[in-house]
């Protein structure tokens, strides 16, 4: 891949999500569900789409303000001392990659992107949950700590 030829920017508002499939049929609803039923603007809701050639989407993800996550059962592994139970998180909600982008950097490069975001608006904590064992692998490949035995992951932005 020429990582110069991806451009990572919102998803255009014509963007027909009947034309995308990363395979998993889970994960390619909620994007439909998304675009269908668009979220409460007063939280903080952004698509990046990743576009690495002729103006296809081929890998998007969704971000948004967690609001409960139960910070009492924080992985100390993450070493952040937190002052009050709850405090607000940026969530994945979801992300994919068709499968012709698989393991060519686009979700990696995708999570950084929420990484930088989450960063910039000053959250300390980036969450996910994970679909299956073998995502949590990856996710735990990139810096992410499974919230015990759950599938819910928990990353420290700063
Ligand atoms: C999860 C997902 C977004 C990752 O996207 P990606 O662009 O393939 O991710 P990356 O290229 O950054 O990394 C892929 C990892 O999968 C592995 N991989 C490599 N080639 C692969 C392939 N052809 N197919 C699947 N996985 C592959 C690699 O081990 C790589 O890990 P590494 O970087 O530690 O070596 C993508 O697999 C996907 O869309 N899956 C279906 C939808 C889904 O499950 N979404 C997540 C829900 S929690």
């Amino acid at each position: 891949m020429n990582a110069n030829l991806l451009v990572l920017s919102p998803l255009d508002s014509s963007f027909q999500a009947d034309s995308f499939s990363s395979g998993e049929q889970v994960i390619d609803r909620q994007l439909r569900d998304y675009l269908a039923f668009p979220p409460n603007p007063e939280l903080i809701d952004v698509t990046v789409a990743a576009y690495p050639a002729d103006d296809e989407v081929q890998g998007y993800m969704a971000l948004r303000l967690a609001l409960r996550l139960n910070y009492g059962q924080l992985p100390k592994a993450l070493g952040i001392p937190f002052d009050q139970k709850m405090e607000p998180a940026l969530e994945v909600a979801f992300l994919g990659v068709t499968q012709a982008w698989r393991g060519k950097g686009l979700g990696r490069r995708l999570l950084g992107t929420a990484w930088a975001l989450g960063k910039e608006a000053g959250f300390r904590i980036l969450t996910l949950s994970a679909l299956n064992d073998r995502l949590i692998q990856y996710y735990t490949s990139l810096g992410f700590v499974r919230v015990g035995y759950s599938m819910r992951m928990i990353a420290r932005i700063q």
